[in-house]
């Protein structure tokens, strides 16, 4: 068997986490011979509800669990992780600014970005889920100074597989035959589902749809997909999150498919003329634990303004937290090519990047 990995989950009591813990313990996320460690994570006033999910958890007896240990603080609940689901954050209140928002949330990913800079794996995966999420990631990865930008991400795997559903269901094919969507941006209303490299079982799926469906509907559908579930069920959409994570955090660590693309929230290293540094969802394939941007896509002209809008709205969000970013590592984030490259996934045998890497200190026992 091999050695166990550790896992912290923040917001470990929510909506979300009670799809996706479940999931992680059979094995879903990181294979069926990898046991892991969950170190769950929730404020103080919730920690009665996730000792009954722990409860739970113990109650299913799952082979590869190895270990549950709950915390209500992130400086413990980090502690060695090597892959950190970033779930909880303040949602909008009644009245609440999206400024307002913006600064609440920056507020608990300051705190968490420190935490995984001084307590977690160096070698650590993050995933930021709760929202705004991109600008979250940004925020956590900025008070990281000592672990690489490229360690911090956000979901948009939720809206890619929207669009590969949604996409499937128009044309009448299954998923599985639906390849290469995009999602660019931002994970909100301004997002870009972009079906121009798309296709369904082998033809290019503009070839198969109307454009006037593609763009005022399915566009708009996907954009809208969470507020329009919140409307039906009254609950936001925690099901399909759970399994965006899953996927997302799958594909990472052990890679996409063969001649799969998918879409990820990273920090941007200019790729497609969009600006350094925000976190800006590209299309990405995964291989050794490490992504890279899918290169030398050609964007129309209809693209280059959706991926514009939702990268101004990026730049706008930074903008509103700038001030209370910590200066120093923003180089790091402007300098990435090599980084995003050579990825961050260190080998103890010695294959990995050069001792005096700038982000080279692996604690990594596996
Ligand atoms: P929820 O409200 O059911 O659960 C959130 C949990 O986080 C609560 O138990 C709360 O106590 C906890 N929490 C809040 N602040 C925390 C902190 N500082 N440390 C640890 N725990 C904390 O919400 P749900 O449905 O699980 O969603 C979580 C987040 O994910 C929301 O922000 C939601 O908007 C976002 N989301 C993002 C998606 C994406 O695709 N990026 C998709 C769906 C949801």
């Amino acid at each position: 068997m091999r050695r166990p990995v550790r896992i912290a989950v923040t917001g470990a009591a929510g909506s979300i986490a009670n799809n996706l813990l479940f999931k992680i313990a059979s094995g879903e996320m990181m294979g069926k011979d990898q046991p892991v460690i969950l170190q769950l994570i929730e404020v103080p006033q919730a920690m009665e509800a996730l000792r009954g999910i722990a409860m739970e958890l113990e109650d299913c007896a799952y082979p590869l669990l190895h270990t549950i240990t709950l915390h209500d603080n992130v400086e413990d609940g980090f502690k060695g992780a090597h892959h950190a689901l970033l779930i909880g954050s303040r949602p909008r209140g009644p009245g609440m600014e999206r400024r307002d928002l913006l600064e609440i949330n920056a507020e608990i990913f300051t705190r968490q970005g420190r935490a995984l800079n001084d307590y977690a794996n160096r070698d650590v995966k993050v995933l930021v889920v709760g929202n705004p999420a991109n600008t979250n990631a940004l925020i956590a990865s900025r008070n990281a100074p000592d672990l690489s930008p490229c360690q911090f991400t956000a979901l948009t795997r939720l809206d890619h597989n929207r669009a590969k559903g949604i996409l499937a269901n128009h044309t009448g094919a299954c998923s599985k035959d639906v390849k290469n969507v995009i999602v660019w941006g931002n994970h909100s209303p301004t997002q870009y589902p972009d079906l121009h490299h798309a296709n369904v079982l082998g033809r290019p799926a503009l070839e198969q749809i109307d454009n006037n469906w593609y763009r005022e509907s399915f566009i708009p559908t996907i954009q809208t997909r969470g507020g329009e579930i919140i409307k039906a069920r009254g609950q936001s959409s925690a099901a399909s999150a759970a399994q965006a994570i899953v996927d997302h955090m799958r594909d990472w660590v052990l890679g996409t498919d063969v001649g799969e693309v998918v879409s990820m929230a990273i920090v941007s290293d200019g790729s497609y003329g969009i600006a350094k540094g925000i976190i800006y969802s590209f299309p990405v394939r995964c291989d050794y634990g490490r992504y890279q941007i899918v290169q030398g896509l050609e964007i129309s002209e209809y693209s280059r303004q959706r991926m514009t809008a939702t990268e101004q709205e990026l730049l706008d969000e930074k903008a509103m937290v700038e001030h209370l970013l910590p200066k120093e590592p923003e180089a790091s984030h402007q300098e990435l090519s090599t980084c995003i490259r050579s990825g961050v996934t260190l080998y103890a045998d010695g294959t990995g990047p050069e001792a005096n890497s700038k982000y080279l200190t692996t604690t990594r026992v596996m």
